[in-house]
């Protein structure tokens, strides 16, 4: 059993993510679910992760809303990607069953970081505003932080040609969290892209016939069209999903431990990650870069972890 905290902004590819970790294959113990402004404003997401709550059966997994805003920066969001409320597509009830809890998300983290024997690992899958907020607020947490397994980034962009979306909406919350020293996993866009779900996916999920199936095929018909429509890609890449699948079967993945530094000053580049990997800047690496994944393995394990939801 794994300890996580998935701090988040559902969206499509959250939900997935957060679908798999919830998962029987899975080995995580999911400690908290915490929101970010990010694909759509904080208040939104927050109703979105409690309706994944629902879907994925926690019932008994907080959910904490976090920051409204970037650091410094406007905020901005994805809604022709992921819809007006973020998680357009399947139908959802109105009213999730259980309401957030009280405390910031950002308290939370650090409770919960600082409580722990060092054994909690952070899964962000949105902009890095809340962990950066809490590395700030109470350093201590950072060497108790087991490991950060984020999507974020890559050799290139996809919301400007240098930058990433997660890292571009707060490229200053990325700068404190990459140069931290806690332990980074990096699922960037160079390997995310490898996850591509096509019409091909849908028709092999939509055997699998449970609600949850159903319920993840409806996602994705909606973020496999958005995805053609904006980005003239093939399919819909799931990226955020790529963190929950490495920390259930590490495998499906290669990786490089290079050096990462976030652009906060360029005028063409602000947001992009400078990622090292022919070790020219002679700087301590400071992350696990995801380059290369094995399609064959990621969707097996897709498919695996939702014919394990029995209902
Ligand atoms: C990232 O941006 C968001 O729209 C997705 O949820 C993912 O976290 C991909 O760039
Ligand atoms: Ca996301």
């Amino acid at each position: 059993e794994k300890r996580v905290i998935l701090d988040c902004d559902p969206g499509h590819d959250d939900a997935i993510s957060i679908i798999l970790a919830a998962s029987t294959i899975s080995p995580l113990k999911i400690e908290a679910i915490t929101t970010v402004a990010g694909n759509v404003e904080v208040e939104k997401n927050t109703l979105n992760a409690l309706r994944v709550c629902d879907v994925a059966g926690l019932t008994d997994v907080p959910v904490a809303q976090g920051s409204t805003k970037p650091l410094l920066k406007r905020m901005e969001i994805a809604e022709e990607i992921h819809g007006e409320t973020g998680l357009e597509g399947p139908a959802l009830p109105s009213q999730p069953s259980k309401t957030a809890v009280q405390q910031h998300a950002v308290d939370l983290i650090i409770e919960k970081v600082m409580a722990s024997d060092g054994d909690i690992t952070l899964i962000p899958t949105g902009p890095l505003t809340n962990i950066a907020l809490a590395m700030i607020r109470e350093p201590a947490i950072i060497p108790k932080i087991n490991e950060i397994v984020l999507m974020g980034g890559g050799t290139f962009g996809n919301w400007t040609p240098a930058a990433e979306f997660n890292i571009y909406v707060d490229a200053e919350a990325a700068k404190v969290v990459f140069e931290s020293g806690a332990p980074i996993t990096m699922f960037g866009l160079d390997v995310t892209h490898q996850a591509l779900a096509t019409q091909e996916t849908v028709d092999r999920l939509a055997e699998i016939d449970n609600h949850v199936s159903h319920f993840v095929v409806d996602l994705l018909k909606f973020f496999i069209k958005t995805n053609q429509d904006v980005f003239g890609m093939d399919g819909g890449p799931i990226h955020d999903a790529c963190t929950t699948a490495y920390l259930i079967d590490p495998s499906i993945f290669d990786f490089k431990h290079v050096r990462v530094d976030v652009e906060t000053k360029g005028e063409f580049t602000y947001g992009m990650t400078c990622v090292d990997t022919n070790g020219t800047v002679n700087r301590e690496p400071n992350v696990n870069f995801a380059y290369q994944l094995n399609q064959a393995k990621l969707w097996q394990l897709f498919e695996d972890a939702l014919k394990g939801y029995s209902y």
